[in-house]
């Protein structure tokens, strides 16, 4: 027995050993989550130098970091079971692909390892108190305000918001990815993540109804379907540890899917889901020419119009794929109908390429009322972006399952992409729908210059 024991030891120092000549992330165990952790703020630095193996610095040893360039700090959150992040990697490596920056990594591992949530939490002031210090270290050799970014996830979110209160809101950006709710919401904004604490604030909110936090909290506030409940996550407790924490990450997912160029998700900014759920808010689109954030690391470029708004919040919602990259295409279905009686309803649209590719929509919005020589405007998703539609089908759904069927007959339906407000729109006159039935199409293109 006492031999087995010296054995694994040995074993442990052996991995220290190489450990100490390229620094990791904390990695604790289960165990350590059930009798606690004391708190320890290490700092690991990440440059496109040395993007694979961190430098471990501090407040009185800023190593190769280069005070005269951006400096990115990940703040992690709450960690239950000891394991390191499983996206940390994935981050530093994202945001040293997209500019050449000094990357530091807040491993407050040991604090934040504990079942205690509460625990945790109490640590948050602590570690602001570590990154004010090692920040004023910075100021001193050169580095400017401006410069300064901090993306603090769930409680770390709460973090970056102390240490932008120590500087008065003068760091350069914040963003807050899913930050904590528990214990915090409805918190006044001296012990939360606040608008004021950074030049621009902004935050994606993927988990409002569990351990997000709900109400707005920057200068941009992004809830990627509504904020609850994310595609492809979990519905039940029987998805296990993912049924926990899958939307709550999601909003670091999308983060990390911003700094790839695979597709560009678009939000809409608007005073609700639903109201951007029922096709409302799409005022990014031609021909107004107001801005149109994106969520994640490029959400900045909307700094200077956002802060000029009164007060400067403003939020946004999109709705997102189940999985990376996450994008979601939207297509305005503009329907003018000519039945005697109104008719309500629901339409599912499929688009067709010529290679033969097919996209279908999730339309679900409200049934929509359709009156006679009226536009209805539907918002259709779609998870593929056809360039070029070769063929439409349209079903018709009162989503009654008794009673008489129902014929919807259209004047003219227009498909435009909102992404692309360019491309030509797709028309077609003089259509009668079946009530559940496919009807498939050639679209032709509309007139010019029509309304
Ligand atoms: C990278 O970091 C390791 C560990 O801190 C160090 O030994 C090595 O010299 C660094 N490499 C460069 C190119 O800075
Ligand atoms: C900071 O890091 C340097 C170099 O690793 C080390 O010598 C020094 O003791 C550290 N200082 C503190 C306060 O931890
Ligand atoms: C620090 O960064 C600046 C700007 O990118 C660069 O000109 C300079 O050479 C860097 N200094 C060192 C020591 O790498
Ligand atoms: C459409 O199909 C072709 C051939 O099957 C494929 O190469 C292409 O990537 C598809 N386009 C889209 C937008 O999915």
């Amino acid at each position: 027995m006492l031999g087995l024991y010296f054995f694994i030891s040995l074993l442990c120092l052996a991995r220290s050993d190489t450990r100490e000549t390229c620094p990791s992330f904390t990695k604790l165990s289960f165990h350590s989550a059930v009798v606690g952790t004391q708190l320890n703020v290490k700092l690991m630095l990440y440059t496109r130098r040395n993007s694979t193996c961190a430098q471990i610095i501090n407040s009185t040893f800023l190593g190769n970091l280069n005070v005269t360039r951006k400096t990115t700090f990940i703040v992690h959150g709450f960690r239950p079971t000891g394991s390191p992040p499983v996206w940390i990697g994935d981050l530093v490596e994202g945001l040293l692909s997209v500019e050449d920056m000094n990357v530091v990594v807040v491993d407050w591992n040991r604090g934040a390892t504990t079942v205690l949530y509460n625990y945790a939490s109490s640590k948050t002031k602590k570690v602001a108190a570590v990154l004010k210090e090692f920040i004023d270290q910075m100021l001193a050799e050169g580095a400017s305000f401006d410069d300064i970014y901090m993306i603090g996830v769930s409680l770390g979110a709460h973090i970056a918001g102390f240490v932008g209160k120590e500087y008065s809101g003068q760091l350069g950006r914040i963003t807050g990815l899913d930050p904590a709710g528990p214990l915090f919401n409805g918190r006044p904004p001296e012990d939360r993540l606040d608008p004021s604490d950074a030049q621009f604030v902004d935050v994606i909110h993927s988990d409002i109804d569990a351990l997000g936090y709900r109400e707005p909290l920057g200068n941009i506030d992004f809830y990627p379907n509504g904020g609850v409940d994310q595609p492809g996550c979990p519905k039940t407790i029987f998805g296990g540890l993912q049924y926990f924490k899958c939307d709550h990450q999601r909003s670091v997912y999308l983060y990390l899917s911003s700094l790839r160029e695979d597709c560009a998700v678009t939000a809409y900014p608007c005073d609700s889901y639903r109201n951007y759920r029922n096709g409302k808010c799409v005022s990014c689109g031609a021909p107004q020419q107001e801005p149109c954030p994106v969520p994640g690391y490029y959400a900045d470029t909307w700094k200077d119009y956002l802060k000029e708004k009164d007060p400067p919040m403003t939020k946004a919602f999109f709705d997102t794929a189940e999985e990376k990259p996450f994008c979601i295409y939207h297509y305005f279905v503009d329907i003018i109908t000519w039945n005697k009686n109104i008719r309500r309803g629901s339409i599912t649209i499929k688009l067709r390429d010529k290679a033969g590719n097919t996209t279908e929509s999730k339309i679900n919005h409200e049934p929509a009322t359709f009156q006679k020589y009226h536009q209805v405007s539907l918002l259709a998703r779609f998870n593929q972006d056809l360039e070029k539609v070769a063929a439409i089908s349209l079903v018709f759904s009162t989503g009654s399952v008794i009673g008489p069927t129902y014929k919807l007959r259209i004047l003219r339906m227009k498909l435009r992409s909102l992404a692309h407000p360019e491309r030509p729109q797709l028309c077609r006159y003089d259509l009668v729908l079946m009530e559940n039935i496919e009807t498939v199409f050639q679209p032709i293109l509309c007139p010019k210059l029509q309304m």
